[in-house]
């Protein structure tokens, strides 16, 4: 009897370790979902770099990249949208605020900017949902970086 008792406890502990685990997976599978959808890091690189061709072509914004260590450019981006995404990265660069106090950022050119995001992302056939969620993160840093 008291065996007994012992194997029912231990099949208890069992089955909620196991609710746990899956519980804890189904919270991460949904935290990085955006993530995922955007192809992780590789495809983050990937959408960044065209990004950046679309940038340095479009007139409206282009101008403010002339000097502009793109390579660098390229890294923090990917890094930032990384972590943004819920992926497992860490953004080492500086924060949005002291990155663009100097360049005098008016809203057209913040909308110009994300709608070269959403060029790049359709061209990687991102689903909408997915774009939509990383612009969605995005849109706070507006008031840091319009200073005019
Ligand atoms: C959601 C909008 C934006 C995001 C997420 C963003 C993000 C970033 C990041 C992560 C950096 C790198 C900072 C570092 O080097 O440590 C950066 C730099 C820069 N951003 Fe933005 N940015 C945005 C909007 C804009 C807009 C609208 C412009 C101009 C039209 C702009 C122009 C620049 C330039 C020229 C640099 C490089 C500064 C340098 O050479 O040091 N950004 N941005």
């Amino acid at each position: 009897m008291k065996k007994f008792k012992y194997s029912v406890a231990a099949m208890l502990l069992t089955f909620s370790a196991l609710g746990l685990i899956t519980s804890h997976s189904q919270a991460q599978s949904m935290s990085d979902a955006v993530y995922r959808g955007l192809g992780e890091k590789t495809g983050i690189s990937k959408i960044v770099a065209d990004f950046l061709a679309v940038v340095t072509n479009d007139q409206r914004i282009s101008a403010a990249f002339a000097e502009t260590d793109m390579e660098r450019l390229a890294l923090m981006l990917t890094e930032q949208f990384c972590e943004l995404s819920g992926g497992p990265c860490k953004y080492s660069g500086k924060d949005m605020t002291s990155a663009h106090q100097s360049m005098k950022i008016n809203n057209a050119q913040f909308n110009a900017l994300a709608e070269d995001l959403q060029i790049a992302m359709e061209k990687h056939q991102i689903a909408s949902s997915v774009q939509n969620k990383l612009i969605a993160k995005l849109a706070p840093m507006q008031r840091h970086i319009v200073t005019r």
